[in-house]
């Protein structure tokens, strides 16, 4: 049985999916009661900073997929008490109920020193996974090509601006989350992946200021999709048009 934190998230549902489908028993876990995305996938219903409801999902599991994160969970709920505490004690309460195999999805660049709480939750929580004696992998994608996406034309459709976060002046990379579903899936299939950990990047660095719609405003979302590459957003529409929103913001190998 394989325990998925996460099922029902972008990452995590892909995954539970891709597991069902070459027949094996998943058991995700979510705090949204009856809740399932998947048709022959148990669902437990629970938070992970409850260690009892964790404890029990875990019961009779052999692998263990951390697909949370907290950055959106509001006080209380952040990085610290999900990214860090949350998943440290999930890999211990793992290591209690039985389990062998545990892949835990960081993020790429997580450090200790890193000005994001995000990313130094992340680390700790991977310190803490390296040094049990379980089978681990840890996967440290780049940004979620799909999420990126959302971000940056959310606005769109209601004649708002593009979006860019941070100054748009860094080179980006993004990475389709159907093929980090599929980097994970392979993790469990593959012990050559135990006791590494793995960067999960796209193909190639973007410019944000070069990618999406030349406009900004009268783009809908498939003309952002084929406009991927190449097509410049003007540094006048820029000025007008797009918003800074913030930075999302080891020795890791790349997958
Ligand atoms: N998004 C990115 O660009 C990106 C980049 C690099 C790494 N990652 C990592 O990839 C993984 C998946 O990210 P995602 O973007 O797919 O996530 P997402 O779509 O935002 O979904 C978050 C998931 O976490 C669960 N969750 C959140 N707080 C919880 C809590 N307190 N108790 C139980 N479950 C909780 C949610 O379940 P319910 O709401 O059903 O309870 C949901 O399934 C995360 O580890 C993330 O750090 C993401």
């Amino acid at each position: 049985m394989i325990f998925v934190a996460g099922g029902t998230g972008r990452l995590g549902s892909i995954v539970v999916r891709r597991l069902v489908q070459r027949g094996e028993r998943v058991r995700m876990l979510t705090r949204t009661p009856g809740t399932a995305p998947v048709n022959g996938c148990e669902v437990a219903v629970g938070d992970v900073r409850n260690h009892a409801a964790v404890a029990a999902a875990l019961e009779g599991c052999d692998t263990a997929v951390w697909c949370v994160h907290g950055l959106l969970g509001g006080r209380g709920a952040g990085p610290d008490q999900i990214d860090r505490a949350a998943c440290i004690a999930t890999v211990d309460a793992a290591q209690r109920a039985g389990v062998r195999r545990f892949v835990l999805v960081s993020i790429k660049d997580a450090a200790p020193d890193h000005t994001s709480s995000l990313f130094r939750a992340k680390y700790a929580a991977e310190q803490h996974l390296r040094a049990t004696g379980l089978d681990w992998t840890i996967l440290r994608p780049t940004c979620f090509l799909e999420l990126w996406l959302d971000i940056v034309r959310g606005r769109l459709g209601t004649g708002g601006p593009a979006v860019v976060l941070g100054p748009g002046e860094n080179l980006l990379n993004v990475v389709s989350v159907v093929d980090v579903a599929a980097v994970v899936d392979h993790c469990l299939i593959e012990p050559s992946t135990i006791r590494r950990v793995l960067d999960v990047a796209g193909p190639r660095e973007r410019h944000p200021r070069r990618t999406g719609s030349r406009s900004g405003r009268d783009c809908d979302q498939a003309s952002a999709t084929r406009r991927t590459a190449g097509d410049a957003i003007s540094r006048r529409a820029l000025r007008a048009g797009v918003r800074e929103t913030g930075d999302p913001g080891g020795d890791a190998e790349h997958a």
